[in-house]
């Protein structure tokens, strides 16, 4: 939950840079209860989040991250980055100044560095300048262990495409509590197609997006 001041805090950001903000209002705890319902902490040793502003998601999962687990969270705006490192003393946690298109350089995953189990993007995918949005979704499958997840949110479905080429299975639904009602995505890398039909019992819509999406 923030404070009126965090909340100023983002919208001035979002005056100064709106394509790259993308929202007025931080993510609300709808959203982020049912993005991080997905996740198995127990088998969770390292976490990336793109996009963390005021650290919306930033501190729900810490608050349920394993003790030996790692937390790197990524930003562009240097003012949230400052933000972070000044107000989130955890020794799991590391904030990059950077984007979420140079994931694999960060995490070194290229020259034998861990791959993350989850990442979890709270960037505006639509309003990224041309082509960034395929190149996350491509370094994001490269970046995650086989069977590992890439958790997303978005106004509406036109992203589900550019997952398609990289990830073998994507799951989708609603939250309307959301202001505005946001969709979030689960997509999964090859190694979990079959868990992936286990899960499809549970409560979301699997849906190909070459076959639904307008
Ligand atoms: C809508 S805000 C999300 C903030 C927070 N995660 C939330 O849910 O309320 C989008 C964030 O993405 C960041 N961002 C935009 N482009 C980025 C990129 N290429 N790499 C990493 N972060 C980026 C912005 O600086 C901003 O903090």
């Amino acid at each position: 939950m923030h404070s009126v001041r965090d909340k100023l805090k983002f919208f001035s950001q979002f005056l100064r840079n709106p394509k790259m903000i993308g929202s007025v209002i931080p993510t609300s705890d709808s959203a982020i209860a049912t993005m991080l319902s997905r996740v198995d902490w127990a088998q969770t040793r390292l976490f990336v989040e793109y996009g963390p502003g005021m650290g919306t998601f930033t501190r729900p999962i810490l608050a349920q991250l394993r003790a030996d687990a790692r937390l790197v969270v990524i930003d562009t705006c240097p003012s949230f980055v400052a933000h972070l490192r000044a107000s989130i003393d955890d020794p799991r946690l590391r904030v990059v100044h950077g984007s979420a298109a140079d994931v694999e350089t960060i995490l070194g995953t290229r020259t034998g560095g861990d791959r993350a189990d989850y990442v979890l993007s709270g960037l505006p995918l639509s309003t990224l300048p041309a082509g960034v949005a395929e190149q996350i979704a491509e370094s994001t499958a490269r970046a995650l262990r086989p069977g590992g997840s890439f958790l997303i949110y978005q106004y509406s479905r036109w992203f589900l495409r550019l997952l398609d080429p990289w990830f073998a299975r994507v799951d989708h639904r609603w939250v309307w509590p959301n202001i505005p009602p946001c969709v979030i995505a689960e997509a999964r890398t090859e190694e979990d197609a079959l868990a992936g039909e286990v899960q499809a019992a549970g409560n979301l819509v699997i849906e190909h997006p070459d076959k639904k999406v307008a």
